[in-house]
């Protein structure tokens, strides 16, 4: 299980000591959330804020979320700022696939994400090309929002694709992730937890952290086989 702090939540008058905090917090990735203010209606941080911030966490594993346009222009300037893993929307369409090879020829992880109203049929051609799903549990742009419970169901779709097609993508979730709605998306099939307000709006990240991965693990459905 992966949890995955989305820096969007930090202090962004100490993003560096942030970066640090969530490392020392026990965080498995930094999740970074690029906004360019026409994908979404908000305007976050770009290539030299992350370049900035990769040497105050060298640990961590930079999974950058690009919620832009025009993501093309963007690949080069964040592998080079230190990204590990890029994300684009799969509601960018024919741009999908092109951005896909490009992410993959820059030795990078490629992310797909899917926004709460498209439909998860929309991800299927591409799940045996990509090292990661997002299924987006609140609309786009914002930190701090409340989960939107009908996105379950595309969970568990994502999750029984890849079982009966035997492909190996993390299934990650991102939005209104607390310990109430980690464990449903945990039951749901995910693995992969990404969460701003319920992270870095505690005084003690390190518990919450471990109080998170120990809720998704206990709500895993592949190790409750183990348990019996
Ligand atoms: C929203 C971002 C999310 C957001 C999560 O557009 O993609 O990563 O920062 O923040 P919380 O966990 O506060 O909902
Ligand atoms: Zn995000």
């Amino acid at each position: 299980m992966i949890i995955a702090p989305s820096l969007l939540a930090a202090d962004f008058t100490r993003l560096g000591s942030e970066a640090a905090r969530a490392q020392r917090a026990g965080a498995d990735w930094l999740h970074l959330d690029i906004m360019d203010g026409q994908f979404v209606p908000n305007i976050s941080f770009g290539p030299d804020v992350v370049a900035a911030v990769r040497p105050h966490a060298k640990k961590l594993f930079f999974d950058v979320h690009l919620m832009c346009g025009k993501p093309e222009i963007l690949l080069e300037p964040f592998v080079h700022a230190g990204a590990d893993e890029i994300i684009v929307h799969v509601e960018l369409h024919q741009q999908v696939t092109p951005l896909i090879w490009k992410i993959k020829s820059l030795g990078c992880k490629v992310g797909l994400a899917i926004n709460p109203l498209t439909s998860i049929a929309e991800v299927q051609p591409f799940l045996d090309k990509i090292d990661l799903l997002l299924v987006m549990t609140v609309n786009p742009g914002f930190g701090g929002q409340s989960f939107i419970h009908e996105c379950l169901s595309k969970i568990q779709q994502a999750d029984a694709w890849r079982r009966e097609r035997k492909l190996h993508y993390r299934l990650e979730v991102d939005g209104g992730i607390n310990n109430q709605t980690v464990a449903e998306c945990a039951r749901a099939g995910a693995d992969t937890f990404v969460a701003g307000t319920a992270l870095f709006h505690k005084r003690n990240m390190g518990a919450a952290i471990r109080k998170m991965r120990k809720i998704a693990h206990d709500n895993d459905p592949t190790l409750a086989d183990l348990k019996v």
